[in-house]
């Protein structure tokens, strides 16, 4: 049986088995099961009329853009420019000179930033929110440390919505654009962006919306928003990655200074004065990705041929039934409860409390991908209290059937850990006699277990009996940063010895612990300089750790061998 025909539907509006029957992965198998894809916020899946559209692109329509008389170029110079006039329909653009091409949301938001920006002065305000993805963080403080300009966040209550009440007091005659996301991707809340508007604009500023996530959940209209920015990737609307769009009322983008200069964007060039060419093309300069504009042009297609409100309503039901079923397991709980929400629902299991990680890993073993971390949003995470959480959103593929089997499988995974019996610590110290030796030891258990999933269980066991570290030392000074979950590492010199050292560290993740259990076994209990002289590089790809780059990467694994390393050398004096 087919993972689609497994996975049956209940949808009365649409016919969401012909709809999953166009997308080739989802009859993919993940750990021998059908894979459930909920890591649409992330990404979403293509449908084959983007696969096809893109193949057929390089199989017999590829040639450069706009500089060819030939056929093969000609034609796709007017593929693509349909593209653009397909866009402008699509979200209802003024004018089709206003929608630019860029590689996705965060370089439409960096062309904003870079070019409207450039004019900015010192004590010039940005008003952002505190729901924002780093892709609308961190180009407005490049943006603000340039120019002196200014940062301020409207903040946001427990429920994860907008404290609209403060708008009006942080919008001055000094604000200069405020920058909010359309849709969280961390909590779901849809922000009053009309509203918003309205009061920038009544206060002089321009507003930029990002709409990374709202594009592929709700219709748009650029014209009745009165948006002067909006700006979306091609990857989370059934399209293609490295491709996005920059909408800008035309007004505004003529005025503004090119982005990038190259080959494209020009009218006329010598090396006295360079004339730049109309928009939209001023904005993009050098060759673009011509296939991922073709793909999203198909991508375009086939969402308006369901309509974006019956995919709003279908991903509404699944939102509504997700939070139930959810709120109902015994220690989940669900963040972000806004009164206004769509496609995404984040969640953290506080009782008995799980790691954002390990709930993510455990239902990857069931075969339902959902995101674990802080989404790019750490501000969010910050103002929450939390470090992570495990987020599903949904697209017009996912069903109801499959939302319950992720609260099925998420109950059998909170009841698991609660029946785990507590384990006896091994010691804290390192039974070997020089950190190669542990090494070896390890090396050779690794290569005796056939796959991942075998090792995941020994780290898991080596991570239940990492001896416990005292609360006191639970500090900001011990903590390893960039890991996607907790991490505190403590080192100590042992009284009596020249450099013998001792770690105790501890990660409120299992599988991390398992990691941090795994170091420590060669590290602790030996010499500074044995440390030093360990080729870690070598250990960690012995391991095969190294090529489970998710793992290496987003565990920290890497923060954790550079902490041990430098604590090595500091009491080593
Ligand atoms: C709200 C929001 N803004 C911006 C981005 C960045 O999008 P991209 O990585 O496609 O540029 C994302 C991606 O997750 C997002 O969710």
């Amino acid at each position: 049986m087919s993972a689609s025909a497994a996975i049956a539907t209940t949808d009365k509006t649409l016919d969401i088995e012909s709809i999953r029957a166009q997308f080739p992965i989802l009859k993919t198998k993940i750990h021998g099961k059908p894979l459930i894809y909920f890591d649409n916020a992330a990404t979403t899946q293509k449908p084959r009329s983007v696969i096809d559209a893109v193949r057929r692109y390089y199989e017999s329509e590829n040639a450069n853009i706009h500089r060819g008389v030939h056929t093969l170029s000609q034609e796709a110079t007017a593929a693509y420019e349909e593209v653009r006039k397909k866009i402008a329909r699509f979200i209802h653009a003024a004018d089709e000179r206003e929608i630019i091409f860029t590689r996705g949301t965060t370089e439409s938001i960096n062309l904003v930033a870079a070019s409207y920006g450039s004019k900015f002065k010192p004590g010039d305000e940005i008003i952002l929110s505190a729901v924002e993805h780093h892709s609308n963080i961190v180009p407005w403080q490049l943006l603000a440390e340039r120019t002196g300009a200014k940062i301020r966040v409207i903040p946001m209550n427990d429920r994860g919505e907008l404290a609209m009440e403060e708008f009006p007091r942080l919008l001055s005659d000094r604000t200069r654009i405020v920058a909010v996301a359309h849709l969280s991707n961390s909590l779901g809340t849809i922000n009053p962006v009309r509203k918003i508007i309205e009061l920038a604009h009544a206060r002089g500023a321009v507003v930029l919306i990002d709409g990374a996530q709202w594009i592929a959940h709700g219709p748009l209209d650029v014209v009745q928003l009165d948006a002067d920015f909006y700006a979306f990737s091609g990857h989370k609307i059934y399209g293609p990655t490295g491709i996005g769009v920059l909408y800008g009322k035309a007004a505004l983008l003529d005025a503004m200074p090119p982005y990038q200069g190259g080959g494209d964007m020009i009218n006329s060039v010598t090396f006295e004065k360079t004339t730049y060419a109309a928009l939209p093309h001023k904005f993009e300069a050098g060759t673009p990705n011509i296939a991922g504009g073709i793909g999203l042009g198909a991508a375009i297609d086939f969402v308006a041929g369901i309509g974006l409100e019956n995919i709003a309503a279908h991903e509404t039901q699944l939102l509504q039934h997700a939070s139930r079923l959810l709120s109902e397991i015994p220690g989940v709980r669900i963040i972000g409860t806004a009164r206004e929400k769509a496609g995404v629902i984040s969640f953290v299991v506080d009782d008995p409390p799980m790691a954002a990680l390990d709930v993510g890993l455990r239902l990857d073993a069931e075969g339902i991908a959902v995101r674990t971390g802080h989404h790019c949003c750490q501000p969010v995470m910050d103002r929450l209290k939390i470090p992570a959480t495990a987020r599903a959103s949904f697209a017009v593929y996912n069903t109801k059937e499959e939302v319950d089997l992720l609260a099925s499988a998420l109950r059998r995974i909170v009841s698991a850990e609660v029946a785990r019996a507590p384990q006896q610590p091994a010691p804290a110290t390192s039974p070997f006699a020089s950190p190669d030796a542990a090494a070896n030891e390890m090396i050779e258990t690794f290569e005796f277990l056939e796959d991942w999933e075998q090792r995941y269980e020994l780290l898991t066991d080596l991570g239940e009996k990492l001896p416990p570290m005292p609360e006191a030392l639970k500090t900001e000074a011990n903590r390893v940063h960039g890991c996607q979950s907790i991490v505190y590492l403590h080192a100590a010199k042992r009284p009596g010895t020249a450099d013998t050292i001792d770690f105790l560290a501890y990660s409120n993740a299992i599988i991390v612990r398992g990691l941090v259990a795994l170091l420590l076994r060669v590290y602790s209990g030996q010499s500074a300089k044995a440390i030093l002289a360990f080729d870690d590089r070598a250990f960690i790809e012995k391991l095969g750790l190294d090529k489970n780059t998710t793992m290496f990467r987003r565990t920290g694994l890497d923060g954790m061998v550079k902490r041990i390393r430098a604590e090595a050398a500091r009491l080593a004096g």
